[in-house]
C-alpha cells in the first residue's frame, strides 16, 4: 500500500474506533484474518474488513431489540445491516476524498460480507467468521438465556457453515466445536 493508502486506512480505523468507544477485538481480528488469507489484500478489502459491522455499532440498542425479536439472522435485518454499513463507509470515504474505485469496492464488499458471492467478498466473509469464533463466542454464551440455545446454535452453525475456504474452515473447526460444546453444557 502507498503512504496515502495507509493514511486513509488509519483514518477509517480512527473513525470506527471513535464510534465504537474504543477498539473492537472483532474488527481487529477480522482485519488480521483478511491479511492472513490474502497477504496482498488491497486498501478496499482492508477498509471493509475493519468497518464491515459499522451499522451494528451505530445501531447498537435497536439492533439488540431486533435480535431478540427476530433472531440474529433475519433476512431483512441482514440486508439492512449490510446495505446501511456500505452506505455509511461510502459517505465517510467520499468526505475524505477517496478515489471512486475504492468507494465503490468498499461499498460492494460490505454489502456482501454476510453471504459473499465473489472471491474477495468470500475472503471478507471467511475472515469475519474466523474472527467471530476467535473473539465473540463468550459474548454470545453470556447472553443465554436472554436468547434461546437454539438461536445461539443457529448463529454458530451459520457462521461456520458459510466459510468458503477449506483451509480456514479446517483451522476454525476446533473453535466451532468448542463453542457448540460450551453452549450444550449451559
Ligand atoms: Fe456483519
Ligand atoms: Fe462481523
Amino acid at each position: 500500500m502507498t503512504k496515502q493508502e495507509r493514511e486513509l486506512l488509519k483514518k477509517v480505523i480512527h473513525f470506527v474506533d471513535k464510534i465504537n468507544n474504543g477498539k473492537s477485538p472483532h474488527f481487529t481480528a477480522t482485519l488480521k484474518w483478511v491479511k492472513k488469507i490474502k497477504p496482498d489484500a488491497d486498501l478496499s478489502l482492508q477498509i471493509a474488513a475493519y468497518a464491515h459491522d459499522i451499522e451494528r455499532v451505530i445501531r447498537k440498542t435497536s439492533t439488540e431489540v431486533h435480535d431478540k425479536k427476530y433472531g440474529f439472522m433475519g433476512k431483512s435485518y441482514m440486508r439492512e445491516h449490510q446495505t446501511t454499513g456500505g452506505k455509511i463507509m461510502a459517505n465517510f470515504l467520499k468526505q475524505n476524498r477517496s478515489e471512486q474505485s475504492v468507494i465503490d469496492k468498499v461499498k460492494h464488499l460490505i454489502k456482501n460480507h454476510e453471504y459473499g458471492g465473489d472471491k474477495e467478498s468470500n475472503i471478507l466473509k471467511d475472515a469475519d467468521s474466523a474472527s467471530f469464533f476467535e473473539k465473540n463466542i463468550q459474548h454470545f454464551l453470556d447472553r443465554f438465556p436472554d436468547f434461546s440455545k437454539k438461536l445461539i446454535q443457529d448463529k454458530f452453525d451459520f457462521m461456520f457453515n458459510r466459510i468458503t475456504s477449506q483451509k480456514v474452515k479446517k483451522s476454525i473447526k476446533p473453535l466451532y466445536l468448542k463453542a457448540t460444546n460450551k453452549l450444550e453444557k449451559l
